[in-house]
């Protein structure tokens, strides 16, 4: 199985502060653990300067959102077909603040991963329940409904293609993290419901976990048997400590 660390830098950085960033990765992570793949999602306008200084290095760049539409009247928005014109391979979709503040439902998520999956493009499916769904204990039931309405449309070749992160609306950005028993069973839950579609999708759709993930929790997160890495926010915006994480994934090889 696949092991990987993702960045999902948000709405975050400059120009600058961008360019200073990605080049730190590029330069250091040459040397680590060759066997986890990394990503990096900067905000679309440094993409273009992403995929530049990532050529010929192990990073693989992601966007954060595409359109579903192939092209069209959709002022502000941003094509799969765009993100592949500049050497984007992958795309997050559903991302919880994507369903929150812009009110991405199921359907249209769904829509997104199949506009990158005709064109050979990457979708990193977000899922995950907000507190009030955890505490009511509604929390698989929420995250199996999420798979179902964005991925239930695909055949078992296109679901082998997808990255599936879950992220816990509760601990992202808040310190609070899963813990390592809370995100093993949800992972396993995942796994089960791939399996429904045949071994073969299950043994390789990595599922990653996100959510307050840092240098100090991420060994034992990891350490879980579906645990296939992780998808980082604030930690992805300093690279020490993003190049720490994909060491601690490194030790699953
Ligand atoms: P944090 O690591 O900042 O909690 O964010 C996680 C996340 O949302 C990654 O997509």
């Amino acid at each position: 199985m696949r092991t990987i660390v993702a960045g999902n830098w948000k709405m975050n950085t400059d120009r600058l502060s961008a360019e200073a960033l990605v080049s730190a990765v590029v330069q250091h992570a040459g040397g680590i653990v060759p066997e986890v793949e990394v990503i990096i999602a900067p905000p679309f306008p440094f993409l273009a300067m992403a995929v530049a200084k990532c050529e010929g290095s192990r990073i693989i760049v992601a966007a954060q959102n595409c359109h579903q539409a192939e092209k069209g009247a959709y002022t502000g928005e941003v094509s799969a077909t765009m993100l592949k014109s500049l050497g984007v391979t992958a795309c997050i979709v559903g991302h919880s603040e994507r369903r929150q503040y812009f009110g991405e439902s199921d359907a249209v998520i769904g829509e997104k991963a199949a506009a990158l999956l005709a064109i050979g493009l990457t979708p990193i499916f977000c899922c995950g329940e907000n507190q009030e769904e955890r505490t009511s204990g509604r929390h698989f039931h929420v995250v199996t409904e999420q798979m179902k309405g964005a991925l239930g449309r695909f055949s078992n070749a296109e679901l082998e293609r997808i990255v599936i992160a879950y992220e816990p609306v509760w601990a992202i950005g808040t310190g609070l993290t899963a813990s390592k028993e809370q995100a093993q069973e949800m992972h396993a839950h995942i796994r089960a419901l791939l399996h429904t579609h045949g071994a073969s999708v299950a043994e390789r759709v990595p599922i990653l976990y996100g959510g307050s993930c840092n240098p100090t929790n991420a060994e034992s997160l990891f350490a879980q048997l579906d645990v296939n890495g992780g998808l980082i926010g604030g930690a992805s915006l300093v690279a020490e400590q993003f190049l720490e994480l994909v060491r601690i994934a490194g030790k699953k090889q």
